[in-house]
């Protein structure tokens, strides 16, 4: 029987990883965890309160719940992590290793834990980016990626311990907010463009980045969780791809439900945007487990204004 825990469990994408599990494992073998407590408490529950830099309260947890397979979502993103780099480096280096070990010594069965394209850096090849390529990356973000990536295989290899992880892209959803990537305006922009506010985007308008629509990144990690062990010639630094697209072609885009208006004002996050690909190849992960997602940038945009029309009740 799966007994699931899943860290970082109240952000962007455990918001909605939470309730797909909770329906395909029941209610009670889903447990949510995370740093912060949650608005109420009774929609969430199970809840426990678990900082990921403590290994000992892991590994009490995972004996108390029995838990078998770990989602480990809890981090530090991009944009947050350049502006407390020291945290980042605790939350996603640390915290990870403590997973890993905590893993090891309960014999758990499965890890699931997200990689980014902030793996990448400037030298890696911005279009059609290969899975195995130069990382490189300027960002503790990324490092602490690729050090994970490098964790997940250490720990398959040496001990036996099943990690297995997908580099998203940005992730753009309705039901939660981002939680400080570089890829946030991508879904900052629909609530001006639905009130009809004028949007300042944070990036150029040529930033063109990979991106995914959260239906199809619930779908990759999940499927990953369940792909035959032997096909794997990867372990936790998939690249997946659905969709590219630059702030222009995302506002023209919308314009054809909403107009509103829109002014550029890079930040430093343009400098983060510039060190990541334009677009990804995914092929390894299409062969090794079958991926392929639903999502292009027209059924995306159209899924959120509808969504976010009905939430804004609009
Ligand atoms: N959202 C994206 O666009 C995106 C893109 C690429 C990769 N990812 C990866 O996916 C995973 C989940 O991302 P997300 O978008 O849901 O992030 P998020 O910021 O929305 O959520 C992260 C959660 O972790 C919690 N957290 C922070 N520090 C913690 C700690 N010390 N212990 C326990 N919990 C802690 C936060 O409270 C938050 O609820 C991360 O590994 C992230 O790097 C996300």
């Amino acid at each position: 029987m799966k007994r699931i825990i899943v860290t970082g469990g109240l952000g962007q994408i455990g918001s909605e990883l939470v309730p797909f599990l909770r329906d395909k494992y029941g209610r009670e073998n889903v447990i949510v965890a995370d740093i912060r407590a949650p608005e109420n408490v009774e929609d969430v529950e199970p809840f426990i309160t678990l900082d990921v830099r403590d290994e000992e309260k892991i590994i009490k947890v995972i004996k108390e719940y029995n838990v078998d397979t770990i989602y480990h979502l809890a981090a530090i993103l991009s944009a947050r992590g350049e502006q407390n780099p020291q945290l980042a480096f605790n939350v996603n280096i640390v915290g990870m290793h403590n997973i890993l070990e905590a893993g090891r010594k309960t014999n758990i069965e499965r890890i699931m834990v997200p990689s980014s394209i902030a793996a990448f850096g400037p030298e890696t090849p911005k279009d059609n980016t290969p899975n195995d390529t130069v990382l490189k990356p300027r960002t503790m973000y990324g490092v602490s990626k690729v050090t994970g990536e490098l964790l997940a295989l250490y720990y398959w290899e040496k001990y036996g311990l099943d990690v297995r992880g997908v580099r998203y892209p940005g992730i753009i959803s309705w039901k939660a907010p981002p939680g400080g990537g570089t890829t946030d305006y991508a879904v900052e922009i629909f609530y001006y463009a639905l009130k009809g506010e004028k949007y300042t985007c944070f990036l150029r308008e040529d930033a063109t980045l990979p991106m995914m629509y959260m239906p199809d990144a619930i779908k990759a990690i999940t499927m990953l969780a369940e792909a035959p062990s032997d096909n794997l010639v990867h372990r936790a630094d998939f690249n997946i791809a659905a969709m590219s697209f630059s702030p222009k072609e995302l506002v023209e885009e919308i314009r054809k439900y909403v107009d509103f208006e829109v002014e550029y004002k890079p930040d430093y996050r343009q400098k983060i945007a510039d060190s990541w690909p334009r677009s990804i190849d995914d092929s390894a992960a299409r062969k090794e487990w079958g991926w392929n997602p639903d999502y292009d940038m027209a059924s995306m945009v159209k899924d959120m204004v509808k969504n976010l029309k009905k939430k804004l009740g609009l």
